[in-house]
């Protein structure tokens, strides 16, 4: 294991109900001047939109809005909101969404303090030191974006889809209320709980070893996703299944199981550069290409962690042959995303097959990607043809 600081400054407010300490939240973390930010008008139909206005109203504080953020943030979003924030003197930003919402609020919010185009800082061009304060309102379990510091956002022009990565962008809080996942539709029940699995998956595949615990934490948060991922497409008024998803997804990317290891994250970069050239959800994306670099990395060498997922995960008896057991882990996993009624290929999400090299380079285009397994263009492209 590696040496590490623990640090997860984000305060989660879990629970029903929860939603009644926005306000004096902001005011905790300096805010006076809000603007909040959410996709669709659906926020303003279930009723969180006004009991967040309501509140900020009783405090003081005064707000106003960023609304129709899209699916896979585009940078126009980030810019409309920096605008705001700087004309409006806002000082700070509210997230009601899932992390599409929340990914564009931190990108307004390090945008408001960098006197540039903010596309710059997704290029790795433009410098920052801070972003304003940021609060969420959670209503999709997926990402983890609610308690970490990065934000994934679209460039339709140049056909990128750019992550940044900045401690100071983790929200102050966070409201995890489970009943607002209560109408998420099954389709994105299912590819949040591919997104959650497929996070623990990127940390679980490292180079370090002796990370017993954190593996251990790894395959519970799998294991919650496998069980309650199928009930809350059952029932989507399940609180149990709902609370439990919501609290997997946060514990799988608010950096607790990469403490003291190492990542691979090449499977996000590929499905990065698939949703910047075809728009696909990014979990519907992530269940058609993990299991293609699954199979693409399974070897004598790497076999051993296959193995150990396949035994603990799928229950997979473990049996002399080690590579027949890993691959039927690897199997049991894609089975699993289709069960949730997720495609398998990428033909059935409108991919021509002739986009497959465009996509392999943009994933490439700052170098190779994964730590896991290393991936160059001509690897990155046999996995786009097994997935295709
Ligand atoms: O526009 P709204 O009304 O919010 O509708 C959304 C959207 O249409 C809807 N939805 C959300 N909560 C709902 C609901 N519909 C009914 N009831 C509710 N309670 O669901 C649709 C998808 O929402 P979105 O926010 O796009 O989904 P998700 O949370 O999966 O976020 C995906 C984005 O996050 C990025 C992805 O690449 C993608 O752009 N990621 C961010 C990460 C991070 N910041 O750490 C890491 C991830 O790996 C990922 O890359
Ligand atoms: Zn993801």
């Amino acid at each position: 294991m590696l040496n590490f600081k623990f640090s997860i400054p984000t305060e989660v407010f879990f629970g029903k109900g929860q939603l009644k300490v926005v306000a004096e939240q902001v005011r905790r973390h300096g805010g006076t001047r809000a603007l909040i930010c959410y996709g669709s008008g659906r926020v303003k139909q279930q009723g969180i939109y006004d009991a967040v206005c309501a509140k900020l109203a009783e405090k003081g504080i005064s707000f106003c809005e960023l609304g129709g953020i899209e699916p896979n943030p585009r940078i126009k979003s980030v810019r409309d909101g920096v605008k705001i924030v700087k004309s409006h003197d806002i000082d700070f930003i509210i997230a009601i969404g899932g992390g599409s919402v929340i990914d564009c609020a931190k990108g307004i919010a390090v945008g408001a303090r960098y006197d540039g185009d903010p596309w710059d800082l997704y290029l790795r061009k433009g410098e920052v030191t801070g972003a304003l304060p940021l609060g969420v309102v959670l209503t999709l379990a997926a990402t983890g974006s609610e308690m970490n510091g990065t934000s994934v956002v679209s460039n339709l022009e140049t056909k990128q889809k750019l992550p940044i990565r900045m401690p100071f962008l983790k929200p102050r809080f966070s409201v995890l209320d489970p009943v607002y996942t209560y109408t998420v539709p099954p389709r994105h029940t299912a590819a949040g709980t591919v997104d959650i699995m497929s996070h623990v998956y990127e940390q679980y595949f490292s180079t370090v070893s002796g990370t017993f615990v954190q593996d251990r934490l790894a395959e519970a948060l799998l294991k919650t996703c496998v069980a309650y991922g199928p009930v809350a497409l059952r029932e989507p008024e399940n609180y149990e299944a709902r609370a439990n998803l919501l609290w997997a997804g946060t514990l799988a990317l608010n950096e607790l199981l990469t403490y003291g290891k190492t990542g691979d994250w090449g499977t996000h970069m590929i499905e990065h550069a698939l949703s910047a050239h075809y728009d696909v959800t990014h979990g519907v994306g992530l269940a058609i290409l993990f299991p293609a670099w699954m199979e693409f990395t399974l070897e004598k060498q790497t076999c051993d962690k296959f193995h150990a997922l396949a035994v603990n995960l799928w229950g997979v008896a473990a049996g002399a042959d080690r590579m027949a057991v890993a691959r039927e882990g690897i199997a049991r996993t894609r089975a699993f995303f289709s069960s949730l009624g997720m495609p398998t290929q990428l033909r059935e999400v409108g991919v021509p097959e002739e986009a497959l090299p465009a996509i392999a380079k943009t994933t490439v285009e700052f170098g190779e990607v994964g730590v896991y397994r290393k991936l160059d263009e001509k690897m990155v492209l046999e996995i786009l043809k097994r997935a295709y």
